[in-house]
């Protein structure tokens, strides 16, 4: 005769004594799993007499339930234990120093191009962008510089091949050279008057020491009904004097020729050098650091502009030939070589933004 009373005892004993969630599982394998001992008595119920079976089955089930009970009573019991027990010997010491974790840093383009930026926009000027493939009438024609102009020889143009159509006889296929084509679509777009600086990349086919194939440039636009080259003057010193963190700095602004402005001027800066270092702001030396002029009259037409009503003037600047300048680095290409003792020298902290009011190099 079974003697389902002690199996029952056999169990519940073994799981109130089981010290793991894993030992419970053992037992559970032990008495109800497929091949368990329960289970199998309740497969042999098949092979019993009518009467016994009448007997002996709810005897089985209930001796099931039991078990399955008695197992997630203690499996929820276990788990709590398991979880004080790590509470105790499992804990953090939260005074200790973190270890250093490898930042990323601000190259010094991103930093330079932030800081040029900010000195514009407190000056009232938003920023703009425009494409880097662009067609040569936004790169060339519309800036007065027409196919046969030397001009176009002298910027080693990377030509594109194929690029969908965006304009009447004009096809996206040069990499631009400049930033000079964003004064045109930003005024085709939205109009004059206008404050504007594009900062951006440009690309010319060139290579050496202050030469890379692809660097970035800063254009600035302003055009008005009365803007003239007085306030050319007043805002690129202004911008100096913001930029290179000085009081007190010459400019000198030298005659020269661009296509696109009328009349056009190179400013110089003043500065010396000594033991090998370049000290700006003092000295006998110029360097020059921008092209610059009041805005051809054929390239506001250009923009759908009426050159009758409105002026204004234009600027275009070297964005790392300025952070070479400000932050005494020798070689332009080292720029986008991402050589990391370069970078870990050169470049800024995340966590350092520009700021005007405080020292705009951080
Ligand atoms: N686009 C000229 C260049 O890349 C720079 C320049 C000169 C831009 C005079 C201007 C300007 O807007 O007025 O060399």
């Amino acid at each position: 005769m079974l003697d389902i009373e002690t199996i029952n005892k056999k169990y519940l004993d073994l799981i109130g004594s089981a010290e793991s969630t894993e030992k419970l599982d053992n037992i559970r394998l032990e008495a109800i799993g497929k091949k368990g001992e329960v289970t199998l008595l309740m497969r042999s119920l098949g092979n019993m007499e009518h009467q016994e079976r009448l007997h002996v089955s709810p005897l089985l089930n209930n001796l099931k339930k039991n078990i399955e009970e008695a197992l997630l009573a203690r499996k929820e019991n276990l788990k709590e234990e398991e979880i004080k027990l790590s509470m105790n010997n499992e804990w953090l010491d939260l005074s200790q120093d973190s270890r250093e974790i490898n930042k990323g840093s601000i190259h010094p383009v991103s930093r330079v191009t932030e800081e040029i930026i900010s000195i514009f926009a407190d000056l009232g000027f938003s920023v703009a962008e425009g494409p880097q493939i662009e067609s040569d009438w936004y790169n060339f024609d519309a800036l007065n510089i027409p196919p046969d102009h030397p001009a176009r020889q002298e910027f080693d143009t990377f030509y594109v091949d194929g690029g969908k159509q965006i304009k009447e006889g004009s096809v996206p296929n040069v990499l631009r050279t400049h930033t000079s084509p964003v004064q045109i679509r930003f005024m085709e777009e939205n109009g004059v008057p206008c404050k504007i600086i594009a900062p951006g990349r440009v690309f010319r086919s060139d290579y050496d020491l202050t030469h890379t194939p692809m660097f970035h440039q800063v254009e600035g636009l302003a055009i008005g009904e009365k803007i003239s080259m007085a306030n050319l003057k007043w805002v690129l010193v202004e911008f100096c004097k913001a930029f290179f963190e000085l009081e007190d700095l010459d400019l000198r602004f030298r005659a020269s020729h661009f296509p696109f402005t009328e009349p056009s001027a190179e400013v110089d800066i003043r500065c010396s050098w000594s033991d090998n270092k370049l000290v700006i702001g003092k000295g006998d030396d110029w360097l020059e650091i921008l092209g610059s002029g009041m805005v051809h009259p054929k390239v506001l037409e250009a923009a759908g502009v009426d050159s009758e009503k409105y002026q204004g003037f234009a600027f275009g600047m070297g964005i790392d030939r300025l952070a070479m300048l400000k932050y005494g680095i020798p070689d332009l290409r080292s720029f986008f070589e991402n050589d990391l003792r370069w970078l870990e020298h050169y470049s800024f902290s995340p966590e350092s933004s520009p700021n005007l009011y405080d020292k705009l190099s951080g």
